[in-house]
């Protein structure tokens, strides 16, 4: 490449220091894709017979097995996979390879390259989410009708279903999921074909390529094909907010699992040890997860920064859009994995967690709403039941233990049927407006998440 302009090489710290080969090589399936698809428009052209066409197909498909199977010699001289793969193209067919890199440039062509990586890792990661929400059904079908502590403030607040929190879980991953779906339009776009800025004056039919490579659309400005790696900060997004959910999540198990509650126990295949106290068993997976959010945010903020002071078009700075992108995929992948597979060996402690949410406590609310259904006004409600939950406390009993007698002090309304309000059970099956926690709503949502997984949407 550099024969024609420069009369000396490259020096080697400089050429150490773009070199780009040690992590776009990821990319080699795509750029094979996408050359194969550019060659075709290129015969269409005449700019290369079907003979040549032929031979560049066949010489590049022969390089992705070298590839797959551990042979091809990656050069970091080359600068990156790109060039390693028409390097070795041209060095294996001869003449006709040095026709391929004809109306195109680096430019659109890792452009290019990323869009089909970015797709591809959509796919994937709605695949692995999938399967997720899947860990979460089964889990809340196993445990449908267990009661346990709702938290605010992490203080004792309402009772629900271990379920309903469940399915809150699916709730938050299939939005991830519709994200993703969102996040593929804007990737769905050919820019190949848009050359270094400004095209070239050969002219390739786009629309073909971007059938043979399976593009929704085309890319409608050349300057703006090249520049454009909104795409990149969108996934990164994404894959930081699926990272940022699995945190939250890894935090409740994480404290769920300490001896105070003690409401699950992840499996021995999920623990580690202390090399110093013999009796710990600690929650490293869930850890190493909520730890990792940062890396997420961290690329995200890496490619955003990255972008930020850049002129228009192609500039080197765009190297640096992929590390981030990798690793993120990497870390979010791995964790996608691993929570399908812990999730149904979690122990769940159903007397720890029934227990907990007997806490008559828990049904304050409900008792204030029970003077509300005889007419008082709500406020007055919940100051009535706060100075009974006062005097509970300091007589050291439990709000559902003090005499009835002792309640018509505070409201003459309140009655025997009283002791109906501290039935969790009865609570629970009360809640039955949209999206609330009574076992009807929850199997209800059992079902439909079923189906909705099923239908893949
Ligand atoms: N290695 C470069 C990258 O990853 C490829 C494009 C280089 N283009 C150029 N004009 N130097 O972004």
């Amino acid at each position: 490449m550099r024969k024609g302009r420069f009369q000396k090489a490259v020096a080697d710290v400089a050429q150490r220091y773009s070199e780009s080969v040690s992590f776009d090589y990821r990319l080699c399936r795509h750029d094979i894709a996408g050359s194969i698809a550019h060659v075709a428009a290129l015969a269409k052209a005449g700019i290369v017979s079907a003979a040549e066409q032929k031979k560049i197909e066949t010489g590049l498909r022969e390089i992705e097995q070298e590839i797959e199977s551990g042979k091809f010699h990656w050069d970091e001289g080359l600068e990156d996979a790109h060039m390693n793969i028409e390097s070795a193209l041209t060095k294996k067919i001869g003449e006709a390879g040095a026709k391929l890199h004809t109306a195109r440039s680096r430019n659109d062509q890792v452009a290019l390259d990323l869009r089909l990586y970015v797709k591809e890792q959509i796919e994937r990661a709605s695949a692995l989410l999938k399967k997720l929400q899947t860990a979460f059904l089964d889990l809340a079908e196993e445990h449908v009708d267990l009661v346990m502590p709702g938290y605010t403030h992490l203080q004792r607040a309402q009772p629900i279903l271990f379920a309903h929190y469940l399915l809150g879980q699916i709730e938050a991953f299939a939005r991830d999921a519709e994200r993703l779906r969102d996040c593929l339009q804007r990737t769905d776009v050919l820019p190949l074909g848009s050359g270094a800025l400004a095209g070239s004056t050969i002219v390739l039919d786009r629309e073909l390529i971007a059938r043979e490579l399976g593009f929704a659309r085309i890319s409608q400005n050349s300057l703006d094909a090249v520049s454009d790696r909104d795409f990149v900060c969108e996934f990164l997004f994404c894959l930081a907010m699926i990272g940022m959910h699995l945190s939250r999540l890894s935090e409740d198990l994480i404290i769920w699992s300490t001896s105070e509650f003690g409401f699950v126990e992840f499996s021995e295949g999920f623990s580690t040890g202390s090399s110093l106290m013999p009796q710990k068993k600690n929650p490293d997976m869930a850890e190493l997860t909520r730890g990792r959010t940062g890396r997420l945010y961290g690329n995200l903020m890496s490619i955003l920064t990255t972008l930020k002071g850049l002129p228009s078009s192609y500039n080197r700075d765009l190297q640096e859009d992929k590390e981030a992108l990798f690793d993120s995929v990497d870390t979010i992948s791995a964790a996608l994995e691993l929570f399908p597979a812990m999730l149904p060996q979690l122990k769940v402690n159903r007397e720890r967690m029934e227990a907990a949410a007997n806490d008559p406590n828990l049904l304050a609310t409900d008792l204030a709403e029970y003077l509300v259904k005889k007419g008082v006004p709500f406020r007055e409600a919940h100051e009535i039941v706060g100075a009974l939950v006062a005097n509970a406390v300091a007589q050291g009993t439990k709000l559902n233990a003090i005499a009835l007698a002792d309640l018509k002090k505070l409201s003459p309304l309140f009655d025997v049927d009283v002791v109906d309000v501290f039935d969790v059970r009865r609570s629970l099956v009360a809640r039955r407006a949209i999206g609330a926690p009574s076992p009807e709503n929850v199997k209800a949502q059992i079902k439909a998440w079923h189906e909705r997984i099923g239908r893949g949407d």
